[in-house]
């Protein structure tokens, strides 16, 4: 039994699996209807339990279609509407019930902290649908769409532009020691990389660049990605931080200076007109539609990876 919380804590080996696992599926799916199983339906007779602490689009529909592409189900529990560490139940009691109903859990949390917890006390895995320190899922179906389009993602080059302290950046910066490409990261002082995420990846050698010079940063880009300026969990000024972030945005000028075939990405929800323009986001070399519908094959092969 394995959890899926953070992309550091697997392999490279395990992590290239379940991206080729991904690509082979989806391939092998092709012209069925979106929430028909596939042929072998791996998960039959099997389910999924997901609670959401935050609101989610994504999240929740595209792991609610791989479990049905898997041949199994899905429940979604309101936080507020199960005992879930509240009342007369701890957190461990919930998670040792679940453990009886259900496979598998997915969990998005503001709390880390609550997603480990959780994780020690069920007898089942927990995947990690988004926590405040990391967004494994949407980076590993990220490094998916690249490589769709664009073959191998080692030795490319990848820049992350604006928010450099969030979710997102701390896995893509994993994805980076574990895929081997190079990541160049252009955001101001203060929304720099934190500490840990930094000592882990000087310890992992990773090809990491941090800089506020964000065409510096953008330079011969083969992927410029970024993310909405304040994130679901952001206790800050948020005027303050959009004005520091404003150069940052990645608009059609920024965007030149990336390679000329270089992809756009954005994990959505977007902030139009704040961290991107309209024009890079609808324009040509966006991918940001098929990075959702992405999230649904790497999520199956995420659960596969889980429960074999
Ligand atoms: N990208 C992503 O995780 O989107 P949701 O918040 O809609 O799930
Ligand atoms: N950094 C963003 C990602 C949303 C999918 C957030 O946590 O809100």
């Amino acid at each position: 039994m394995k959890n899926f919380i953070n992309i550091s804590d697997c392999s490279s080996v395990e992590l290239r699996a379940i991206i080729e696992e991904a690509k082979k599926r989806k391939q092998n799916r092709s012209g069925l209807n979106k929430s028909a199983p596939d042929n072998d339906k791996p998960f039959e007779g099997k389910s999924m339990a997901m609670i959401f602490e935050k609101p989610s689009t994504r999240t929740r529909m595209s792991f609610d279609i791989a479990v049905k592409q898997l041949g199994g189900s899905s429940i979604i529990l309101n936080p507020d509407g199960i005992h879930y560490g509240k009342g007369d139940e701890t957190l461990k009691d919930t998670a040792k019930v679940l453990s009886e109903y259900v496979d598998i859990v997915m969990l998005r949390t503001s709390s880390h902290k609550n997603l480990e917890e959780f994780g020690k006390h069920l007898d089942i895995p927990v995947i990690n649908g988004l926590s405040n320190v990391s967004h494994p899922c949407q980076i590993m179906s990220d490094i998916l769409t690249y490589e769709e389009s664009n073959g191998s993602i080692e030795g490319k080059i990848v820049s992350w532009i604006g928010d450099g302290n969030n979710n997102m950046s701390n896995s893509l910066i994993e994805a980076a020691g574990k895929f081997n490409f190079q990541l160049k990261i252009g955001c101001p002082k203060k929304y720099a990389p934190n500490k840990t995420i930094l000592n882990w990846s000087k310890k992992n050698k990773v090809n990491l660049i941090v800089t506020n010079k964000p065409y510096e940063a953008i330079k011969d880009s083969d992927c410029v990605m970024t993310d909405k300026w304040i994130s679901m969990n952001d206790k800050v000024n948020k005027k303050v931080k959009k004005k520091i972030l404003k150069p940052y945005q990645v608009n059609k000028k920024l965007m030149s200076a990336a390679k000329s075939d270089a992809i756009f990405m954005h994990c959505l929800p977007v902030g139009r007109g704040e961290e991107v323009t309209d024009d890079v986001i609808d324009g040509k070399q966006s991918v940001v539609w098929r990075q959702a519908l992405n999230r649904v094959h790497a999520q199956k092969s995420i659960i596969k990876w889980c429960l074999d």
